[in-house]
């Protein structure tokens, strides 16, 4: 089976037969039909399925919403379908909205959205693949400027690409480097952010993975690369590989920052196991 896409006409083949077409015009899917003969097979899940995949439909990290018109009261099948992919009637329609899960990581983005101006100075000192430095970059916006470290010239690598993808190269760039030395990057007083999501990298060795030993350090260095007024953000791991120790010590930290200069906030998903990732942020005071 295959789909293929001409404009917004989503064409269902059965070898070289079409044997079915969905048509979505902006948000709204106008159409979906399946040939008579082909019908309760699941190829109407098939069709769907991949019409709402091709347009963000399932995407964890991106809203998404789509209306339909409403089958009439006689077609069961249709609105079994459209309850299937979650669709629910919303006055004369149907309707299938979708909000990100809620991550450490997208908790930590939210925040910081909210928080920061554009055009300032933010550094990801944990770059990794690059998302959070890519986040970054959005957030600095044209007259920001973003840096990236990571230990490992593979995750730098990858960080440069996706930032040269994204057309963010003219804002952001990775460099190779302990994030010990942060304070190479950004002088005392000079940082509207400072970004850590310490562990391992993804797809990666797992041996190799952020430590107390050279966290809190950094997390200092961090605090005093900081402007008043702004945010150092970490997200917090422990488990089978990574132990507890690091996270241990970062909590003790910023547990011992004074109230007069930092506000601190630890976030924790209360519900979820002990190990379940934890965001915390430090906001530096203005006097
Ligand atoms: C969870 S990943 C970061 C994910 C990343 N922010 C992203 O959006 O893809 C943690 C990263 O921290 C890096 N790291 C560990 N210790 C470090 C250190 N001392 N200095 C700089 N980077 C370090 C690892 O190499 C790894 O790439």
């Amino acid at each position: 089976m295959e789909v293929q896409c001409d404009g917004g006409r989503y064409i269902l083949f059965k070898e070289r037969t079409v044997i079915g077409q969905a048509v979505l015009a902006g948000d709204r899917i106008t159409g979906l039909a399946i040939d008579p003969r082909w019908r309760r097979h699941g190829y109407g899940s098939f069709l769907l399925k991949e019409l709402l995949r091709r347009n963000g439909g399932y995407d964890r990290a991106a809203p998404s919403l789509f209306y339909a018109p409403l089958p009439r009261p006689d077609d069961a099948a249709a609105l079994a379908l459209a309850q299937k992919f979650g669709f629910t009637v919303q006055g004369d329609a149907l309707c299938r909205r979708r909000v990100p899960d809620l991550t450490a990581v997208e908790l930590s983005h939210r925040f910081l959205r909210d928080s920061l101006p554009s055009g300032g100075l933010y550094l990801d000192a944990t770059c990794g693949n690059g998302h959070d430095t890519l986040f970054l970059c959005g957030l600095a916006g044209a007259h920001g400027r973003v840096i990236g470290l990571d230990i490992q010239q593979q995750a730098v690598d990858a960080t440069n690409a996706l930032l040269h993808d994204n057309g963010m190269s003219g804002i952001g760039r990775a460099v190779c480097c302990d994030h010990r030395e942060l304070l190479r990057f950004a002088p005392p007083g000079s940082a509207d952010c400072v970004m850590f999501n310490f562990g391992w990298l993804p797809g990666a060795d797992h041996a190799i993975h952020s430590t107390a030993g050279s966290t809190l350090p950094a997390l200092r260095a961090g605090l005093e690369a900081l402007k008043p007024g702004g945010v150092l953000a970490a997200v917090l791991y422990s488990g089978k590989v990574i132990g507890s120790s690091e996270k241990q010590a970062a909590l003790d930290f910023f547990r011992a920052l004074p109230l007069k200069d930092y506000t601190v906030l630890i976030c924790e998903f209360a519900n979820w196991s002990d190990t379940a990732p934890l965001p915390c942020f430090v906001l530096r005071r203005q006097h």
